[in-house]
């Protein structure tokens, strides 16, 4: 448990400008007075509409994806000091849909880490295995060696802007969440990896987000969890009064006395 619980939307490759004016539309009442962190991540094209109507509301906005080269030839790509310069804060880096569709190694993720990291944003980096890898007992393996590859040389005072995304592909865009108790033996399992690698105070410092077909009726369940700080969610994010009842769960989670640290 980290000291605030967090809500991330991941657009994708979804969202026109009308239906982002209906997501503003439909988040209804949305306060600015919150415990917890409320994250919007659209396509790079939609930033600057974003920013100017998340900013007030309080919401963060960043990238899905990101550069592991600052400026120059790199055509299509964006660069870490553009997002920042432009007024993103964070990017997602590592997503399963990089890694499947293009080709994403656990060393390229980790260049793009560190880059994002030393040029000021906070970075989402996503882990997490395949049915396979699961149905072969594989998960802890492969989550550990995304782990220890993508977030390897990150210097110590660093380390406090990432934040870790356990999404397991099985469960992204499928409607199968994976159960709150199956989500919380892997997060334990990274926090420990983490305090391993690192040490147990930033280890707990370091909030762990749970994707994978979160939607408003489960993601209570999820956050009740010990070691589940947030959620990082895609398509229950597109819609404004199911984002914000996300946020809502997210709220009511974070007025648990007795209950954050960090
Ligand atoms: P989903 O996507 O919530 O639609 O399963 C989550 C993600 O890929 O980040």
């Amino acid at each position: 448990m980290t000291a605030k619980f967090y809500i991330v939307g991941n657009w994708k490759m979804n969202q026109k400008l009308e239906d982002i004016n209906s997501f503003f539309n439909d988040l209804g009442e949305f306060s600015t007075e919150r415990q917890y962190e409320a994250w919007l991540a659209p396509q790079a094209i939609h930033l600057p509409t974003l920013l100017e109507k998340a900013k007030p509301l309080k919401i963060e906005v960043g990238s899905q994806n990101i550069s592991d080269n600052d400026s120059g030839a790199h055509t299509g790509e964006t660069s870490p000091s553009s997002l920042l310069d432009a007024g993103g804060s964070f990017t997602l880096v590592g997503h399963s849909e990089r890694r499947a569709i293009y080709k994403e190694t656990d060393e390229f993720i980790n260049r793009k880490t560190l880059l994002s990291l030393e040029k000021g944003l906070t970075v989402i980096f996503c882990c997490g295995e395949t049915l396979e890898e699961r149905e072969k007992g594989m998960t802890e393996s492969v989550v550990g060696h995304q782990i220890e590859d993508g977030l390897k040389d990150i210097p110590e005072n660093l380390r406090e802007k990432i934040i870790v995304a356990y999404e397991p592909v099985w469960a992204i865009g499928t409607g199968k969440t994976a159960s709150p108790e199956q989500a919380e033996e892997v997060h334990l399992f990274i926090r420990t990896k983490l305090t391993e690698l690192w040490d147990g105070t930033l280890a707990h410092k370091i909030p762990l987000l749970y994707g994978g077909s979160v939607k408003p009726a489960n993601v209570e369940g999820l956050l009740i969890q010990q070691n589940i700080d947030g959620a990082l969610v895609g398509g229950a994010s597109l819609k404004g009064a199911d984002f914000k009842a996300l946020c809502d769960a997210a709220d009511k989670r974070s007025k648990i006395p007795g209950q954050l640290q960090g």
